[in-house]
């Protein structure tokens, strides 16, 4: 069953996880944040009713453990960093309805209501299982307090997930050679009594829903295996103190395990949403209980928790499944990963003090790649990015056509607009609606950057410069300021703020915060004012500038740590420095005896259980060859189809967790960017 095509009848929740509120925000965090503000903009450009909600994530041990660090109770260190993030959010113009937290009441209440729920609807039982204790601190060890092997895949782990392995979530007492994290020293395990949620009950109920979930195909997939093969009862409670007491009877002080309240927020932030615009702006209980479109944009490393746990609470509970999971890839910064302790980050703070505008993070974070697949950040691919296309093209067309129509007509000519002009800005509004029901953010932004594209290539090719005043000069012109009028419209979801500026600029009335898409095709504004120019290009210097400070950051964070080797090895790195050319040089016959072929890729899927590998169908002209390539998290399988790649043709075979590879992909760097042609080679063509 397939859902109805957005705008719906239905109103729609956006929601994003929740952030910890555990440390500072950095630019990797945004991804998720820019994408849900960007989605639910575009939806309500589209006239869907939409609350866009989330909250700060105050409970668990990545809370605990960060407050127990600065010697401060859990709930001031909590508080501290959610103030904070309410506060960041707005600055990079994302404009939640409602930003609540976990520990406030409406969320303590719904949560013990709906374990209340799950009690009287015979889904939880208290059952006996071995905890990690350690003697020493005289302490449980929940979650994070606790390291040790994963029994799934043999990687080191951490209490409640395999963070570094499978990434699968791990229940209490399974995580083998168990360590504390306080004292170093082995836990003991110790028999105690827990509540479980029979999520087993619920498997048939959730093999059904997961083939009606839309969002990206890592969401849609990836939970197949566990709700098919290993489903397991959920242990809820756990011993703390800090959380959400466990409501019911128990012989033991027990809160809820994070998880079952962080996930409530979405709920409970909504029904503060209408508590304070009125129903008649957004009903809650209509959006959760009757029939609400509901779209969940997480980081892909909780796709667990969004597709098997919260749908089997939400059901058993009587709520209204989720429509949508939308699950993004990680963010590298230099083709490594982002750490907090190392400094090695682009902190959200500094990129605001560095006075870049938020619309640039936004536009990058959104349109480098499809949404589930990684995104390497640089200064250097920031600045392109910025500088072609929205300097070269955006910007540069915008300003020109502005300024064009400004100086020889003070605003909009008395011209109808082209048919030609007005079915290009049909396709951009289609364009930017299949975006939407593709949960895509990255076509939600192109669709106005090939606009845009479109606008230079028009008033080029029409010199409207060379023409005498007359009907033709002035049909170009409108045209243009018709298509900048567009581009204000459908670039409000990813770039709020120049979005408004622009609608300044053509003097136009209103709020474009509030206008639907087809206002891009309402006619413009008679007369405005010389126009700004809405992007200023970043120069070299800059770029340099900017490596040379995040480069002395992180050698200074990691003299301070005293790191070892390893640390050195990551900081220098952070330039983007390549190794050096190898001295051993080859023959031409050497490499003749390497058999590289142009192939067109046919099919691309993960395999199973593998974090990383992806088995690819390829067609090498002669034959079709199935290939492994450890391309599974960088890029997005399903555009993959149809791709030209090239292949080392005569490469031992090998079994890559027991799946043939016969051949091997060439690609480029830790993001594994696949070598293509450059013109139109056909398969089984020979590289040489
Ligand atoms: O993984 C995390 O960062 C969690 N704080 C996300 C919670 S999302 C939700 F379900 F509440
Ligand atoms: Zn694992």
């Amino acid at each position: 069953m397939s859902h109805e095509d957005f705008p719906t009848e239905n109103p729609a929740v956006v929601t994003c996880g929740l952030p910890y509120a555990n440390g500072d925000l950095h630019i990797g965090h945004l991804r998720t944040y820019v994408g849900g503000d960007i989605y639910s903009r575009a939806l309500k450009r589209l006239g869907q009713e939409t609350a866009f909600v989330s909250g700060s994530d105050m409970h668990g041990t990545p809370v605990a453990v960060n407050a127990e660090k600065e010697g401060v109770t859990p709930e001031s260190f909590a508080l501290r960093h959610h103030e904070k993030y309410k506060e960041t959010f707005p600055k990079f113009e994302i404009e939640f309805d409602n930003y609540g937290h976990t520990h406030d009441e409406t969320n303590t209440e719904l949560t013990q209501e709906l374990v209340r729920t799950l009690e009287d609807e015979g889904y939880v039982y208290k059952k006996q299982i071995p905890v990690a204790y350690d003697p020493d601190a005289d302490q449980w060890l929940p979650d994070r307090y606790v390291e040790g092997t994963c029994p799934y895949c043999g990687e080191h782990a951490r209490g409640d997930e395999c963070d570094e392995g499978c990434g699968r979530h791990l229940e209490p007492g399974e995580i083998e050679d168990p360590v504390s994290a306080i004292t170093g020293n082995p836990a003991e395990y110790r028999d105690r009594n827990h509540r479980f949620f029979r999520v087993t009950e619920l498997q048939e109920y959730l093999q059904e829903f997961i083939d009606r979930l839309e969002g990206t195909s890592n969401a849609q997939n990836q939970p197949r295996e566990w709700i098919e093969g290993e489903l397991q009862d959920w242990c809820i409670t756990r011993d703390m103190d800090w959380g959400i007491d466990y409501p019911g009877e128990t012989e033991d002080d027990l809160v809820l395990y994070v998880w079952v309240d962080a996930p409530i927020e979405y709920i409970s932030s909504t029904k503060q949403y209408t508590e304070r615009a009125g129903a008649d702006t957004f009903d809650w209980e209509k959006a959760w209980k009757e029939s609400g479109d509901i779209v969940h944009i997480i980081g892909r490393d909780i796709i667990q928790h969004h597709t098997v746990f919260w749908p089997a609470m939400l059901r058993a509970t009587d709520h209204v499944e989720p429509r949508a999971v939308m699950a993004s890839g990680f963010i590298t910064l230099n083709g490594k990963g982002f750490s907090t302790s190392r400094n090695r980050a682009v902190w959200a703070d500094e990129y605001l003090d560095e006075g870049f505008d938020p619309a640039l993070i936004r536009y990058y974070l959104a349109t480098n790649g499809g949404f589930q697949q990684d995104v390497d950040f640089s200064w250097e691919k920031f600045r392109n990015r910025v500088n072609n296309e929205l300097v070269g093209t955006v910007g540069n067309f915008l300003y020109r056509s502005l300024l064009f129509a400004h100086r020889e007509y003070e605003g909009t000519p008395d011209a109808d607009l082209s048919a030609e002009v007005k079915e290009r800005i049909y396709d951009a509004i289609e364009e930017f609606e299949a975006g939407v029901n593709d949960y895509s953010v990255r076509e939600v932004g192109n669709s106005v950057v090939r606009l845009a594209q479109f606008g230079n290539e028009y008033i080029q090719g029409h010199e409207p410069w060379k023409l005498d005043d007359g009907a033709e000069k002035r049909q170009v012109i409108r045209d243009c300021v018709q298509i900048a009028k567009a581009i204000a419209v459908l670039f409000e979801p990813v770039a709020p703020g120049k979005a408004e500026k622009l609608w300044d600029d053509l003097n136009e009335d209103g709020d474009v915060h509030a206008v639907g898409v087809e206002a891009a095709l309402d006619a413009p504004a008679t007369t405005f004012d010389e126009p700004s120019e809405p992007f200023e290009k970043i120069d070299d210097e800059r770029v340099e500038e900017l490596n040379e400070k995040l480069q002395a950051r992180v050698e200074e964070a990691s003299a301070e740590t005293e790191s070892d080797e390893s640390d050195a090895e990551e900081s220098a790195d952070v330039t983007d420095e390549h190794e050096p050319v190898l001295e051993d040089r080859i023959g031409f016959e050497e490499f003749q005896e390497l058999d590289l072929r142009v192939a067109e890729i046919i099919d691309a899927e993960g395999i199973e259980g593998a974090d990383k590998l992806a088995k690819l169908t390829v067609d090498i002209g002669v034959e079709e060859r199935q290939i492994v390539a450890g391309i599974k998290q960088l890029h997005d399988l399903d555009e993959l189809p149809g791709k030209k790649v090239i292949v080392v043709a005569n490469l031992e075979k090998a079994e890559l967790f027991g799946v043939e590879s016969n051949g091997m992909v060439l690609a480029a760097g830790d993001q594994a960017d696949l070598l293509t042609t450059y013109e139109d080679a056909e398969p089984g063509t020979r590289v040489q």
